[in-house]
């Protein structure tokens, strides 16, 4: 039986800082209202020009990633790449990742799930490497949300969360027991797909008929969310799956080294931290800096972990997510 093991990880975000002053002077927000409901102090968005794209973005994480795994591109096995924000309708980035890093014909697989895309795309790398299928799996969450928020007073519930950025973990199989990742979970919940939605253009929706069916208050081509109450499925689903994780592991909550929650709003891993009873150091937090980068969030977050050494061989790391769809996730990793 063979296990995965991330063995390299990196991360990328667009050099073009946005503060929350920044915001202020576009719509009707201001920087005590963004970090007292948030956390967030400033994001990242692609500018204009800067060749940023959510695929350029993936690869110039793999890049970093692959390089700290000691493996070229040509020992890449699989692609799985999640994204809510596509550079085209279709085909996904998966295939031009594969294109612009000159990979073999390998597969390329595009989740759509989201915040839980990194973990729906580990989960998937994971198994093919545990059935023994593939050797050596790349895994990006990358978005480009800047492109398609309502910047004005309208869309400020939802615009002043989001930022741009990718990250990479590249797995790759072992054959040591006990370690790398032990298990992943996975949960959806469809009732409430309106509840966090971009409705169109989508072959339900293409743009003649979403102009011709809403009034312009109630744009659907920009993301909706009903904040509060995604705010309030988040802390319990977070708090199930991370329990279902460590229990399936026979783990406690004492045995987490480090939790590496879904960066969605400071506020919610504070909840989490709270109700595990974990210190400081035993929770990654960079929303204050990036925002909610969605699939990006936890591989930029774990690779900044790791890169600042809080995380060692040996330790017990798990990654939670909740967002659109609903969907959930968690991993329980053995490092
Ligand atoms: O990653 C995917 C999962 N996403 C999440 O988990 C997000 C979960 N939800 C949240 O993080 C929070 O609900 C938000 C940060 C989105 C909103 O915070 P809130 O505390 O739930 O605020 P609210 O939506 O209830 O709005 C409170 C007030 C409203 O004004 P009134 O009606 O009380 O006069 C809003 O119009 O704040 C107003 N408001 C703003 N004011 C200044 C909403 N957005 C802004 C803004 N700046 N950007």
């Amino acid at each position: 039986m063979y296990t995965s093991k991330i063995v390299g990880l990196g991360s990328y975000v667009p050099e073009n800082v946005v503060t929350n002053d920044d915001l202020s002077k576009v719509m009707d927000t201001n920087d005590a209202w963004i970090q007292e409901r948030t956390g967030i102090k400033e994001r990242r968005h692609i500018k204009k020009g800067d060749g940023n794209t959510t695929a350029v973005m993936g690869v110039k994480a793999s890049e970093i990633a692959l390089e700290r795994a000691g493996l070229k591109p040509e020992d890449i096995d699989l692609i799985v790449f999640a994204t809510l924000s596509p550079d085209m309708y279709f085909p996904g980035c998966g295939v031009q990742v594969q294109e612009m890093m000159n990979m073999r014909t390998i597969p390329a697989l595009d989740v759509r799930n989201q915040c839980s895309g990194f973990v729906y795309g580990l989960s998937v790398a994971d198994q093919f490497i545990k059935t023994g299928m593939y050797k050596n799996v790349l895994v990006i969450g990358s978005e480009n949300h800047s492109g398609g928020l309502d910047m004005t007073t309208r869309g400020r519930s939802v615009s002043v969360i989001f930022g741009d950025g990718a990250g990479a973990a590249v797995l790759s199989r072992s054959d040591k027991e006990g370690h790398g990742v032990l298990s992943t979970h996975l949960h959806s919940e469809g009732a409430h797909a309106k509840e966090l939605a971009l409705m169109g253009p989508s072959t339900e929706h293409w743009v003649p008929a979403l102009i011709e069916e809403n009034p312009q208050e109630d744009i659907p081509y920009y993301p909706y969310m009903n904040g509060q109450f995604v705010f309030k499925n988040a802390v319990v689903r977070f708090s199930e799956v991370i329990n279902e994780g460590l229990q399936s592991n026979g783990l406690n909550t004492t045995d987490i080294d480090m939790l590496i929650p879904h960066q969605a709003n400071l506020r919610i891993s504070q909840f989490v931290q709270k109700k595990f009873q974990l210190s400081d150091d035993k929770v990654y937090n960079n929303i204050q800096k990036y925002g909610n980068t969605t699939a990006a969030s936890i591989p930029i977050a774990l690779t900044e972990a790791w890169e600042e050494g809080k995380i060692k061989e040996g330790d017990t790391v798990v990654l939670a997510a909740f967002g659109s769809g609903f969907t959930w996730g968690s991993a329980i990793i053995k490092w």
